[in-house]
């Protein structure tokens, strides 16, 4: 598999709670490749949790190291990378992610809202009605995710093992797709 994707990336994007650091982890493991995740090299950038940029500094501060850190981690090879949820709202961030393959992992918003219910590390979610915010992500965020090379449909009994061969099997259909073609070249 790896020698097919010829060290091209795999960024992993989806909604929050979907599963991508744990299943992007063993991604990596699959294809030999390392593992990163965009929040938390966020995170040691700033030498800040993301609560705590969000709430000194907001979240369009949030998105600039987020689109910075991508740019950064794009320029390398052999990666597996898991994005935070909103990393497909920034158009300037399509053109780092279409360096590589772009996985969506996509959960019903019922699943991720039993996941996330007690969370409190997503800023986002720290109201009222985090299940109503989920789902008004999702619906506006749905048409960026679909953008992605790879829909992996994940039901709410999957283990990580099993969406890890979804994606596993399904890579191959797409490695001739013009965008790795072309990342292949750079
Ligand atoms: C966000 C998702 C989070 C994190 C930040 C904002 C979002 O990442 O980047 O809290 O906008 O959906 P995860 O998807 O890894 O939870």
């Amino acid at each position: 598999m790896s020698e097919l994707l010829k060290g091209v990336n795999v960024f992993l994007i989806g909604m929050m709670g979907v599963g991508k650091t744990t299943v992007g982890s063993l991604l990596a493991t699959e294809l030999g490749y390392r593992f990163l995740d965009t929040d938390i090299l966020i995170e040691q950038v700033a030498g800040k949790t993301i609560n705590q940029i969000f709430a000194e500094s907001g979240e369009e501060n949030f998105r600039q190291l987020e689109s910075q850190v991508l740019s950064e981690v794009s320029a390398y090879k052999r990666l597996t990378i898991a994005t935070g949820g909103g990393v497909v709202k920034q158009h300037l961030n399509w053109s780092y992610l279409h360096h590589g393959l772009i996985v969506w992992l996509d959960a019903p918003v019922e699943v991720l809202i039993k996941r996330l219910k007690n969370d409190t590390t997503r800023p986002l979610l720290q109201q009222p009605n985090p299940a109503q915010e989920l789902q008004r992500l999702l619906d506006e965020r749905r048409s960026l995710y679909a953008e992605a090379d790879l829909h992996i449909r994940v039901k709410a009994d999957d283990a990580p093992q099993e969406i890890l061969s979804q994606i596993i099997s399904k890579i191959p259909t797409v490695l001739k797709s013009a965008s790795i073609d072309s990342a292949t070249r750079n």
